[in-house]
């Protein structure tokens, strides 16, 4: 459906449970579908878990994409990229955050909560889910990433 929404999964460990929140409202707000998968509370947890969990709904076309926080956004990314057909980079600027969709047909953005500030996570966030992969020769490359 033409006017069907973006739907994005968020997903934390315990590190960033206030910015994915921050992160998941500012979504909503924008228009969004949004599935967030939590953790809600803070007792400590294992980042490759909530990887793993985002990256499966976005491999499964649930959702379109997925926006993942940890400490840094290191250890999310790495167990996101575990999961076949995505692509996740961490990102801190917002130049990268447009070009990982734009060169590398990113299909999940981490963020490191004791990295960024909120305001500068939001605009990382808008930053990336602005852009839209150019293909082309960049379509050749990322096909490079994806073969066995
Ligand atoms: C948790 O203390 C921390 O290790 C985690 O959030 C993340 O930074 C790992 O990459």
């Amino acid at each position: 459906m033409a006017n069907e929404p973006t739907r994005v999964v968020v997903s934390s460990d315990h590190a960033a449970i206030p910015l994915r929140q921050a992160i998941a409202a500012h979504l909503a707000a924008k228009g969004y579908a949004v599935t967030d998968i939590g953790p809600t509370t803070p007792e400590s947890t294992h980042y490759p878990l909530h990887g793993k969990a985002a990256a499966e709904r976005v491999a499964s076309g649930e959702c379109h994409l997925g926006i993942i926080v940890c400490g840094t956004g290191q250890g999310i990314m790495m167990a996101a990229n575990k999961v076949k057909g995505i692509r996740c980079g961490v990102c801190s600027d917002t130049f990268s955050a447009r070009m990982i969709r734009q060169h590398n047909d990113a299909n999940m953005l981490a963020l490191g909560a004791r990295v960024v500030g909120e305001g500068l996570a939001l605009e990382i966030v808008d930053a990336f889910l602005g852009a839209s992969f150019e293909g082309g020769r960049h379509a050749t490359r990322v096909d490079m990433i994806e073969a066995p």
